[in-house]
């Protein structure tokens, strides 16, 4: 296929990916149909409504365009991604019942759907095959990996539970929680991709090092879609981290530069749950005339070039498409809607 001059770098990167994302979906399908096989109906269609509903398959695309630089395309890495799949809908399972959430990929979230009980138990499953998919085919070196950037996400969790109504909460705290629950896991595909593909343990850490920086981007690009985005293509609710008191980087920002009026309203705001509920939209301009969307965005900017620029160490190799993707990606975190 030919792509047109005029289509967006959206479109392109879209276009790039569209084989790699089949093979994702591909191998889920027949994984999951072994892994169940014989198990009860229910479990079967909670992991397939929770699976297979439109992610964005990021993590898994990852691990393949990781293992591609370091020169590998055998067949067995795609069992490998999809176990980075697993995790990141198990967590997505329990996230959603931790966050009280109702609404993921524009549908009803699993716990709303079929209940916390089976939310919990379907990531439980997912979880479990994930680790048997990492050890069984990346060996004890990326099980290692693996298991410490799952480590690090629920410490992660742990830290912004702690950060909850800590209306101190400093941008180190905030990036701190970050780096644990969403960015290392993503530093780990890139890390393990480039491990399974052979590459020497100097290419790994800068692949690794571009992953956490993605990462890190990609998750205050989602807290800023928390606040910003339209619902219809997030697939997730508007205000959700406003009203769970969550502090996240618009609101730290904002708090952080206001007048003590504006500060002292957005606390008053953030106190009480009736107004959490009520005044999201009256937060909403607070942080706007604060500049807290803004700057959020500016460090997300500054985060995605240090990434891309790491990924000069590759640029002697003969393999600018991937590099070219992976620039895309980085570029992409920054515009994504969804
Ligand atoms: C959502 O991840 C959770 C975060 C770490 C921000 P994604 O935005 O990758 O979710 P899906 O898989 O595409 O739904
Ligand atoms: C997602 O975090 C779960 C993990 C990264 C472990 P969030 O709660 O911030 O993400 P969404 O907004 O529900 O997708
Ligand atoms: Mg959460
Ligand atoms: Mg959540």
């Amino acid at each position: 296929m030919t792509v047109s001059n005029r289509s967006t770098p959206k479109e392109q990167l879209m276009i790039a990916i569209a084989p790699e994302v089949a093979k994702i979906e591909e191998a889920m399908q027949r994984d999951l149909q072994t892994a169940t096989s014989g198990c009860d109906p229910l479990l079967v269609a909670v992991l397939e409504y929770g699976v297979f509903n439109g992610g964005k398959r990021l993590r898994p695309l990852l691990v393949l365009l990781a293992a591609r630089l370091a020169s590998h395309a055998g067949d067995k890495i795609v069992d490998l991604a999809i176990a980075f799949e697993y995790l990141h809908a198990a967590t997505l399972f329990h996230d959603d019942v931790i966050d009280r959430a109702d609404i993921r990929r524009g549908k009803p979230s699993v716990n709303k759907a079929f209940g916390e009980i089976a939310a919990i138990l379907g990531g439980d499953f997912l979880h479990s095959r994930s680790l048997f998919l990492i050890g069984s085919l990346g060996g004890p070196e990326a099980l290692g990996i693996f298991c410490q950037a799952t480590n690090a996400m629920v410490d992660g969790e742990f830290l912004q539970l702690r950060n909850a109504e800590n209306y101190n909460l400093s941008e180190d705290d905030y990036f701190s929680a970050v780096k644990g629950k969403t960015a290392l896991l993503i530093a780990a595909t890139c890390e393990i991709g480039a491990l399974a593909g052979g590459a020497t343990r100097e290419k790994q850490k800068v692949l690794a090092e571009y992953g956490l920086g993605l990462g890190t981007a990609f998750q205050i690009i989602d807290d800023l879609l928390d606040y910003q985005g339209d619902p219809a293509l997030t697939g997730k609710a508007v205000g959700n981290d406003f009203q769970e008191g969550k502090m996240t980087l618009p609101l730290i920002l904002a708090l952080g530069g206001a007048s003590p009026e504006d500060r002292k309203r957005l606390l008053f705001l953030l106190e009480k749950d009736e107004a959490r509920e009520s005044g999201f939209a009256e937060a909403y301009a607070v942080i706007d005339k604060n500049e807290g969307f803004a700057l959020s965005r500016s460090r997300a900017e500054s985060i995605i070039a240090a990434a891309v620029a790491g990924l000069e160490f590759f640029s002697e190799e003969g393999n600018m498409d991937t590099i070219a993707i992976l620039r895309a990606l980085a570029e992409y975190v920054l515009v994504r809607k969804k």
